[in-house]
């Protein structure tokens, strides 16, 4: 039976219009709902072309995401491009079916404030010489819960925090896909504070 995904956003988008591209032809996931923190969220435009419902939710004590996201029995959550931190009542109510899409291979340059072009810029500071995309089940905290899967990408030495975005975006845009396809198909497993997909290689290489 379909998984039913429910996406939260914030910004532009690209990694909503990525999975849906992703999940298309794919029929054991289904985007029935897109939810943002910001009613002028572009990416709500990608759910409105795709026919997709949408909903403008505070992100507050849960109540009313849990309430949305009952009312289209939404089975996992996905978030992408999402800034605010999940209310403690949704990640209990979705334990394990929240995921995470990071420009960054966590636990390095994950937390509170970093997203954006800054984690790029902390990756540049510390001399990084790889970077990446990671994708993590949510817990209470941000960018905290085991990491299912990260896609490794080259730090050049020329690499500006932009040019590092873009290398970075297309490895969240591939694994984000990988992962929740896997997801929807039961392949993601969980062990104490462990996670990961069954028979992936989970440090796919770029
Ligand atoms: C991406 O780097 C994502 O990892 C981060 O926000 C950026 C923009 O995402 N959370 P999107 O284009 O809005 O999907």
């Amino acid at each position: 039976m379909s998984q039913r995904l429910a996406v939260f956003v914030s910004g532009r988008g690209s990694n909503l219009e990525s999975l849906l591209k992703g999940l298309a032809g794919h029929s054991t996931g289904t985007v029935v709902l897109v939810v943002s923190d910001r009613v002028g969220a572009p990416a709500l435009d990608h759910a409105r072309s795709a026919h997709i419902p949408t909903a403008t939710v505070e992100a507050d004590d849960g109540t009313g995401q849990l309430e949305i996201l009952a009312a289209h029995a939404v089975d996992w959550i996905v978030l992408a491009g999402y800034l605010k931190r999940v209310p403690k009542a949704v990640v209990a109510h979705y334990r394990n079916r929240i995921l995470n899409i990071h420009p960054a291979l966590l636990p390095r340059h994950g937390g509170p404030g970093m997203y954006g072009l800054r984690v790029h810029e902390a990756v540049l500071t510390a001399g990084d010489t790889e970077s990446g995309a990671s994708v993590h089940l949510v817990d209470e905290e941000y960018d905290h819960g085991p990491v299912v899967a990260q896609r490794r990408v080259r730090v050049e030495p020329e690499d500006t925090p932009a040019s590092l975005a873009r290398r970075v975006l297309a490895a969240e845009h591939a694994l984000l896909s990988e992962v929740v396809i896997a997801a929807v198909e039961g392949r993601l497993r969980t062990e104490d504070d462990r996670a990961w997909i069954e028979g992936a290689n989970c440090l796919s290489a770029e």
